[in-house]
């Protein structure tokens, strides 16, 4: 069995992932989007103390596995620094306690093997993966064959639905609460400018977006709030579909998934759906447990890292909080 750690915001994960049949064994995550709620966003000092303090509590209760561990796998890029060092720091004492190796997992590769939890992987596969962090179209080939074909110029998607959320004081995180006060709006009353419609290029952005989006805010009355909501929902989202549709013009696909923290965004999902039907693409997605940060999803990462021998001892594991994939 494999003991996976993720650590790299706020939310503090375990697993344990059976090797020989993918089988997750345990799981349990300790989110804190509570404590963080108050200040609109992740606040990383207070995240890693938090971490120092819970996953020693799930750790507590995997111990029954401990002499079934061939491996411990952990979140070691990208990330918070402060936070992604507490699971380091809990990988590097099992590996020492245990005498087992260690298999350093990238987050991102994590987010796309959320896809294959308990499965065997299907790929190649064209992934949008949208995150609090990351707003990345990606072609995977294999577990290292992962190539970014585009990328955000600033903010991520799912970042943007959290600084909405701020500006409307509504708590953290922003993507859900967001979605379900679109739901009581019209997105039809405000009519914001679409990131880089005119512009050839296949990237993304959401800083422009959001500068609109504060200036209807500061505008209007807060009973305005869920029209604005669905109108920035609409055009956040309308942003992928269009350089999607480009992107799809030289590369049809044919295997299509979002993951990510911001793949939950039941309206996201349809539009992709529409988007892709004249393609007949096969669309996957995670299921909704898996598709924020989760151990689960590192220990199913962990399951090819370990059938490669990518194993990193204590004193070469580094911490890299900007590597991409
Ligand atoms: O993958 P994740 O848990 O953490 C990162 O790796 O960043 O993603 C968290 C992000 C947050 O920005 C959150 O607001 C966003 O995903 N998110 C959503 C939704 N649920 C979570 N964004 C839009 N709509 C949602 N329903
Ligand atoms: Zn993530």
């Amino acid at each position: 069995m494999i003991l996976s750690i993720e650590s790299s915001c706020d939310d503090s994960s375990i697993a344990i992932t059976e090797i020989a049949t993918k089988k997750l064994i345990y799981h349990k995550k300790i989110s804190q989007e509570l404590e963080h709620s108050v200040y609109g966003g992740v606040v990383p000092e207070l995240a890693s103390r938090l971490h120092a303090e819970a996953l020693p509590r799930i750790l507590a209760e995997c111990e029954p596995w401990f002499n079934q561990l061939k491996a411990v796998a952990v979140t070691n890029e990208p990330g918070l620094g402060v936070t992604l060092i507490e699971g380091v720091t809990m990988a590097k004492a099992l590996s020492i306690s245990l005498g087992i190796p260690i298999l350093p997992i990238n987050h991102l590769k994590g987010h796309i093997y959320s896809l294959f939890i308990e499965k065997e992987a299907i790929l190649p596969i064209t992934v949008l993966l949208v995150s609090g962090g990351h707003t990345q179209l990606i072609e995977v080939k294999s577990y290292h064959e992962m190539e970014t074909v585009a990328t955000t110029m600033d903010d991520s998607y799912g970042e943007s639905f959290d600084k909405v959320a701020k500006m409307m004081h509504l708590g953290y995180p922003g993507g859900p609460l967001i979605e379900q006060l679109s739901r009581e709006g019209d997105a039809t009353q405000f009519a914001f400018t679409v990131p880089l419609w005119q512009s050839p290029l296949i990237a993304f952005s959401y800083s422009g977006l959001k500068n609109q989006v504060r200036l209807a805010v500061e505008a209007n009355e807060s009973s305005a709030y869920p029209d604005i909501a669905s109108a920035f929902q609409k055009t956040a989202t309308e942003h992928l579909i269009q350089k999607l549709k480009k992107y799809f013009k030289s590369h049809p696909p044919k295997r299509f998934a979002i993951v990510g923290g911001a793949s939950a965004n039941l309206y996201l999902r349809e539009r992709v759906m529409e988007l892709l039907a004249p393609h007949k693409a096969e669309l996957f997605l995670s299921e909704l447990t898996y598709c924020s940060d989760n151990a689960a999803m590192i220990g199913r990462a962990a399951l090819e890292a370990y059938a490669e021998n990518a194993f990193a001892s204590c004193s070469d594991i580094t911490i890299n909080p900007r590597c991409k994939l």
